[in-house]
């Protein structure tokens, strides 16, 4: 079977995925919150940025080499957190992180993934950066930090955008478990949706169920609490500005703050000493009002000034939507569900497969659109294209 003709595009993914794994579980990949209109407004915000394409420029050799801050990837975009990932598709987690290390592209390790720190700098390799949820308990944050730099990771990405877990309407009616949300017990109705499909059940099951493996050791410490409740009582709501300076002062690589969409919570964050911004609503699944970041780029570009590096994330599900995020000025994309409904639908062959449809969406816009480079890209702004 010829993957690329039968799947061209991520979102050709997304029904294959939902017959793969249970419908809870597509429940919380696929979800934003509220009534999705966050998420719907990722999809058509990017939907109405259109690139005029000039000619006469001979054949184009799409050169992808991209710089941020002091690295350099083989591509414009990379892999964002994704909490429970072993969840939607146990090993998920190195299946993307060896498509990284393969391709070039940063693969963002979870805090609350399922494979640990350890196992995804043996899959990821250099390509192997760090998201972290503040700890409420700071030795367990500066232990999480020792972890990380011992294995080699040097970038951190710090999630400012979850003060509280969202209701997550979507979840509750597919009757999903809502671990620190609420009723974490499994229903008849959740293993009924399991028993419905038998591979990823029994994937799962030798996976030893919902892993945390970043955080069990630290529960297993603390004793009698489960392991979702330690998750909740420690990672909700525990960053402010002055835990954001000590987790600067505790890490020597790059930081990078995870979720902003004000200028001036970004400029603060540039004066604290961190590097770059995400500017990111979590792919709407916290605040349904939220704006799409790429309406916020300019507002921050102009509070964090020249120089600062801005990744942007949320609703980016194809090589021209990573264009279209550059082309409105971002420096980087990161990609959520896209490699997520991938690995769901393909396994093993997830990872490799949706890195290659994005690496040849991003060439062919580049083609069209008369780019030779990604500097050129990023320059169709200020050019007036
Ligand atoms: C199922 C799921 C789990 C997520 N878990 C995390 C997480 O653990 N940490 C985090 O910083 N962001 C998390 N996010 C947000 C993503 O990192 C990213 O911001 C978002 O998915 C981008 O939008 P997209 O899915 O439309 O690409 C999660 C998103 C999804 C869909």
């Amino acid at each position: 079977m010829n993957l690329m003709n039968k799947y061209p595009r991520l979102s050709d993914l997304k029904k294959p995925a939902s017959k793969r794994i249970p419908k809870f579980v597509y429940a919380y990949l696929d979800s934003g919150t509220g009534h999705d209109h966050a998420k719907d407004g990722n999809r058509t915000f990017l939907d109405g940025i259109e690139l005029t394409p000039k000619f006469m420029r001979g054949r184009i050799n799409p050169d992808l080499t991209t710089k941020l801050g002091s690295k350099t990837f083989k591509a414009p975009f990379g892999a964002a957190p994704i909490g429970l990932s072993s969840l939607i598709w146990p090993g998920a987690e190195s299946i993307i992180g060896c498509a990284a290390k393969k391709y070039g592209f940063p693969y963002t390790l979870s805090t609350v993934a399922g494979e640990s720190i350890e196992m995804v700098s043996r899959s990821a390799g250099e390509m192997a950066w760090f998201q972290l949820y503040a700890p409420k308990d700071r030795e367990l944050m500066r232990d999480l930090l020792r972890r990380a730099k011992g294995c080699g990771y040097s970038t951190l990405l710090v999630t400012a955008d979850v003060p509280s877990p969202s209701r997550r309407e979507r979840m509750r009616i597919a009757g999903a478990p809502l671990g620190s949300r609420g009723n974490s017990a499994f229903s008849s109705r959740v293993i009924w949706q399991s028993l419905l499909r038998p591979e990823w059940a029994v994937r799962t099951l030798f996976n030893g169920g919902a892993r945390f493996r970043n955080m069990e050791p630290y529960a297993k410490k603390n004793g009698t609490m489960g392991i979702t409740k330690f998750i909740g009582d420690q990672l909700n709501g525990s960053l402010d500005w002055d835990y954001l300076s000590e987790i600067r002062a505790q890490w020597d690589g790059d930081i990078y703050l995870k979720g902003l969409l004000h200028g001036q919570d970004a400029a603060r964050a540039v004066t604290l000493g961190i590097n770059g911004i995400v500017v990111s609503n979590h792919g709407g699944r916290q605040l349904d009002a939220a704006p799409s970041p790429l309406a916020q780029l300019s507002s921050i570009r102009e509070a964090v000034g020249d120089g600062v590096p801005l990744i942007v994330d949320s609703g980016i599900m194809s090589g021209l939507d990573v264009v279209r995020a550059l082309a409105a000025g971002a420096d980087f994309a990161l990609i959520g569900r896209g490699f997520m409904y991938a690995v769901a639908a393909l396994g093993k062959k997830g990872g490799e497969h949706a890195v290659t449809i994005l690496l040849e969406e991003v060439c062919d816009v580049m083609a069209q659109l008369g780019l030779k480079n990604i500097d050129e890209v990023k320059k169709i702004r200020s050019t007036g294209f």
